[in-house]
């Protein structure tokens, strides 16, 4: 039953995305997509949201930095976060802090902020809308002009052989990367898979990614996918990701990796679809190692 249901939903909110989309798009090849937030996105009240109408990203992600994130931990962190703390994201020097910021987890940065135990009082609930409208309208920018965040890396092809029941695949990191090729401490990239043809369409569903790391900790954010090697610029479901994972964080436990990069289900509707060789590409605007 729970599938059913599903599939009846995603099936009407597809043909309202594929008349719209349809009409737009004139090229050849068209693919369509559609997706639900991660459980791990900042997730925010309607009040939040409604204020945020009038942020504007600069495209260039330290100026959003300095109007989002910044004035508030100068306000709110600085006492410490300026040169006493391990991540120094509230100093004077706009580009030190950003650098600082840069290395920091911002699921971690929103934990903390909202705890009343976190510096002397620093921390607490009051910051909830403040946070909120930073991590959001920080997050809003790094989604702006789809495809033109920096990219540094990128898995290679991968066939995903989906049938209807969700399966496990895995990327090697070390070995099967088409950009940005390193060595990553034996680091892999799990997610799962699943297909079905939904009013005449193939559609992929791309669940749940996790990321197993072994003799390397990991820094990842900003993911985005490729199908087909074209890059779905309105796939956002996973580009707010942004973690860091000591080594050895996550064994293989049966099928549920536990290093878990987002809760979310990217679905993507492939017209033309051919299930024994489509391919997806995962690609990176931070992958390196710790
Ligand atoms: C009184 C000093 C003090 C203040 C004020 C303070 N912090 Fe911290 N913070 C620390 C110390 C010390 C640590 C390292 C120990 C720990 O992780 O709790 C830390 C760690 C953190 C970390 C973890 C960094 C990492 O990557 O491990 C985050 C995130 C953080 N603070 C956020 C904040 C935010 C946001 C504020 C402002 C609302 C704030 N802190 C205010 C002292 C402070």
């Amino acid at each position: 039953m729970q599938n059913v249901r599903e599939k009846s939903r995603n099936e009407k909110a597809s043909r309202g995305f594929a008349t719209r989309l349809l009409l737009a798009v004139t090229s050849g090849v068209c693919i369509l997509l559609f997706q639900n937030c991660g459980a791990d996105f900042v997730t925010m009240d309607s009040d939040a949201l409604s204020s945020l109408g009038n942020f504007v990203c600069s495209g260039d992600h330290k100026t959003d930095f300095s109007k989002t994130y910044y004035p508030f931990f100068k306000t709110n962190c600085a006492s410490c976060h300026n040169n006493s703390a391990p991540v120094n994201f509230a100093q004077t020097s706009l580009e030190a802090s950003f650098l600082e910021f840069e290395k920091t987890n911002v699921d971690k940065i929103r934990q903390y902020a909202l705890n009343p135990n976190h510096g002397s009082g620093a921390g607490g609930p009051e910051h909830q809308v403040a946070i909120d409208s930073a991590a959001a309208n920080y997050a809003s920018c790094k989604d702006v002009g789809g495809g033109s965040a920096a990219i540094t890396a990128r898995t290679a092809a991968l066939a995903m052989t989906a049938t209807a029941t969700a399966a496990l695949r895995t990327i090697d990191l070390d070995s099967q990367m088409q950009m940005g090729a390193g060595s990553f401490g034996g680091a892999k990239l799990h997610f799962q898979v699943r297909t079905e043809v939904v009013g005449g369409m193939q559609v992929y569903y791309i669940i749940k990614p996790s990321l197993q790391t072994v003799t390397s900790g990991i820094i990842i954010k900003g993911i985005h996918i490729r199908i087909n090697g074209t890059l779905i610029e309105t796939a956002t479901t996973f580009t707010g990701v942004n973690k860091t994972f000591n080594p050895g964080t996550a064994g293989l436990t049966g099928q549920t990796p536990n290093g878990n990069l987002s809760l979310g289900t990217s679905v993507i509707e492939v017209p033309g679809g051919v299930v024994a060789t489509d391919t997806v590409q995962f690609e990176f605007e931070t992958l390196r190692v710790q």
